[in-house]
């Protein structure tokens, strides 16, 4: 029994995926979410740069004695290594979604022809083929990158119908059509935001995996594995952001169905 918060982070909202599906399956569990809406995104970033942010993240995270580290962060996970972790000094169980959305989507999979949309940095690094690699080989991988749903999702256009947003999602979605792929993997955090418009542009035929839940799930699994699941009824949830708390507040609304502003709070970057 372990009753110290779990650490989630992100770049900016995209980890709200994570957190709503840990609140679901843990609701025991207090919360401590960083999103580091000051310097989004980080998927047109080089992995120096990613490594030096998720670095500073974590060791925030720390300061609030968190017992595990959630990175909800397709990007940082796919480009910061535990080698990474382990030279930055960081001792603290660590837990990213490449893996638990890969063992998903081979899971939900019919046909083999997975696809999977993430940031450029997620998809330069390779790292999603070589996690199927290692779980089903015989699966083909069809990556592409949809950078300004970041954005998108940042500025809040979320909502269904939205023109702009739908555009985006026909041209990002056109290859996986054309592909035939039978499952996407939505290999950011940010993406599930858009789950029923991608659905819809999607015409329903194809299975989607939300990696941020995908994650959820399987810390779950670990912690009770490691009893270290918290001893309570009903945990809370507070959100540290590096810029204005207005913004990520209302994006969560419309995302969690909940007003979050009491609990939310700004922290410069320069304090990290
Ligand atoms: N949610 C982040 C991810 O999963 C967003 C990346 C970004 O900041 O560009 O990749």
């Amino acid at each position: 029994m372990d009753n110290r918060p779990i650490g989630v982070f992100d770049s900016g909202v995209g980890g709200l995926t994570a957190v709503r599906e840990l609140r679901k399956i843990l609701p025991g569990e207090d919360i401590v979410y960083f999103g580091d809406t000051g310097r989004v995104p980080y998927g047109s970033r080089s992995k120096q740069t990613i490594v030096k942010f998720a670095v500073q993240n974590m060791r925030y995270l720390l300061t609030h004695d968190v017992k595990v580290i959630l990175a909800a962060c397709g990007t940082v996970c796919t480009n910061v290594t535990e080698k990474d972790i382990a030279s930055a000094g960081i001792d603290a169980p660590y837990h990213g979604i490449v893996m638990p959305a890969t063992r998903a989507a081979c899971a939900q999979s019919q046909g083999g022809r997975i696809g999977v949309m993430a940031t450029m940095a997620a998809i330069r690094s390779g790292a999603y083929g070589k996690a199927l690699r290692t779980i089903q080989p015989s699966a083909q991988l069809i990556g592409n990158a949809a950078p300004l749903l970041v954005p998108i999702v940042e500025n809040g256009m979320t909502e269904p119908g939205n023109p702009i947003t739908r555009q985006a999602l026909e041209y990002y979605l056109a290859p996986f059509i054309r592909e035939e792929v039978d499952t996407l993997i939505l290999g950011c955090t940010h993406y599930p935001i858009l789950y029923d418009m991608i659905n819809e542009a999607l015409d329903y035929k194809v299975s989607l995996v939300d990696a941020g839940a995908a994650a959820a799930h399987e810390l779950k699994v670990m912690l009770w594995e490691n009893d270290l699941l918290a001893a309570r009824e009903s945990g809370c949830a507070r959100y540290i952001v590096t810029d204005t708390v207005d913004n990520f507040v209302a994006v969560a609304r419309n995302f969690l169905f909940e007003d979050i502003e009491s609990s939310t709070q700004y922290v410069d970057i320069d304090d990290l």
